[in-house]
């Protein structure tokens, strides 16, 4: 199948202001240059984004599938240049009207895998140069996360505080004042914002749970050093947003199963944004379903937003998703060892205008093999399981890790607006603007 090539009316009488190297050349809203200097052409990434990339087309794995074909709105200035083909099976499309007023056209398979049909509030896209929720938590079938707004307010600095201000479903803002000690894992209740004060507060020694639970806000909180557990798990939960904190522990020099992992995510839980975070100095990053066998329970799910989250020094698993949709965009990836990016048992993953540095392997991967770095369970070479799905949309700078695309899937754009950084700008905004510090509670 030949990738269609679309020329926008209206360049002509827009001749004059040239886009640099990287920059934005058009989107919805855009009202910029929609050309590019010499050398680089204006290359479609999605509905809100145009980007001016070398050369006559951008990536070069990019999948065949047509993209989206706006039916309202302003496209005339944005000069769409769809990649150019690869030798892909030929396919019987289908083609499907979403609500929020795109008609996409998909490719199977897999067919199950559907995206979120009803992403109608709030339609209006995020406003841009602000660390505001954009991605899953914000649009999504079930409502805005909001926390705690509006609800009680307490701060806490003991254990024993934190415990009893964190618990039930009601509308709560925690703030968090200093390091607090855990000595057990402490479960987060409903509708709660979770916020630390300043640019040292948090938790240590164990965990946060989110089991059964929705609406919650984790932000601007240091969490660290939890022994053979995860510093945050969610079971069965939907709606939240996990921002501008920093994930740690010692580092890589105990192995992958002395801590366990950062932010894992499990059994069907939905609609979740991860933003602005500072992951560092540990092995296993997000694991994104619990298991090859969960397959009933958690296909469909997972819908998980990770954007501009700085990673340095891990080992694998940013993220490492089964049977979900992940869009992951604009984040820096410093010194992943082994494995980023891992799409596994039938997950899918949208990945663009991210950023791999340093000492790292494998950027982004949906062969089923869990590598051995990662604590295979059955083997010592590895435990295999069916190869997952990618999809690649504004280009990414891989450095010189691989990339090991066995699929493409059918997550060929996101069902949201949200604001992308252009490529050349991701290392110095990522690192200036995740972790903690950086917004006031
Ligand atoms: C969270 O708050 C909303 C609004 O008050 C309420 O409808 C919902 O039931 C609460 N969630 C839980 C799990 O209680
Ligand atoms: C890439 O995937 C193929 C399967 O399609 C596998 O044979 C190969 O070993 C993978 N490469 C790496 C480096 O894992």
């Amino acid at each position: 199948m030949k990738g269609a090539v679309l020329v926008a009316a209206g360049l002509a009488s827009l001749a004059a202001a040239q886009q640099t190297a990287y920059g934005q050349c058009g989107g919805q809203g855009w009202t910029g240059p929609t050309v590019c200097v010499s050398g680089y052409t204006c290359t479609f990434s999605n509905d809100v984004y145009s980007q001016c990339l070398p050369g006559a087309a951008a990536a070069t794995t990019k999948t065949s599938s047509t993209k989206t074909t706006k039916t309202t709105t302003s496209k005339t200035t944005t000069s769409k240049t769809t990649k150019s083909s690869t030798t892909k099976p030929t396919t019987t499309k289908t083609s499907t009207t979403k609500t929020s007023s795109k008609t996409t056209t998909t490719q199977p398979p897999p067919t199950t895998l559907t995206t979120v049909t009803t992403t109608t509030s709030p339609s209006a896209p995020p406003p841009s140069g602000s660390f505001t929720l954009e991605g899953y938590a914000r649009n999504n079938p079930s409502g805005t996360v909001t926390g705690g707004t509006g609800g009680s307010t307490t701060t806490v600095s003991s254990y024993a505080a934190f415990t009893s201000a964190v618990k039930g479903n009601n509308a709560k803002v925690v703030y968090v004042s200093g390091i607090i000690t855990l000595t057990s894992k402490v479960k987060i209740g409903s509708n709660t914002s979770l916020l630390g004060l300043g640019s040292n507060s948090g938790v240590t020694g164990k965990g946060l749970s989110l089991s059964s639970v929705e609406n919650i806000i984790i932000r601007n909180m240091k969490i660290s050093e939890v022994k053979g557990d995860d510093l945050i798990t969610l079971s069965e939960s939907t709606r939240v947003w996990i921002d501008h904190n920093e994930l740690f522990s010692g580092g890589l020099t105990n192995g992958p199963d002395y801590y366990d992992g950062q932010i894992d995510i499990t059994h069907a839980s939905d609609y979740i944004t991860v933003s602005w975070n500072y992951f560092h100095d540990h092995w296993k990053s997000s694991l994104v379903g619990n298991s090859d066998s969960n397959r009933a329970e958690d296909l469909g799910h997972l819908h998980i937003t990770y954007h501009h989250n700085y990673w340095r020094n891990m080992g694998t698993r940013g993220p490492a998703g089964r049977f979900g949709h992940q869009h992951v965009y604009n984040n820096l990836y410093e010194d992943y060892r082994y494995q980023a990016i891992h799409s596994r048992s039938d997950n899918q993953v949208l990945v663009e205008g991210n950023v791999f540095r340093g000492d790292t392997r494998e950027a982004l991967s949906t062969y089923g093999l869990v590598i051995p770095e990662d604590s295979p369970n059955t083997c010592t070479c590895g435990d295999q399981e069916l190869n997952g799905y990618a999809n690649l949309g504004a280009a990414n700078d891989w450095g010189t890790a691989s990339v090991n695309i066995t699929r493409v899937g059918s997550f060929t754009a996101a069902e949201y607006s949200y604001n992308l950084t252009p490529l050349a700008s991701v290392e110095a905004v990522v690192k200036a603007g995740a972790g903690v510090g950086k917004v006031a509670v």
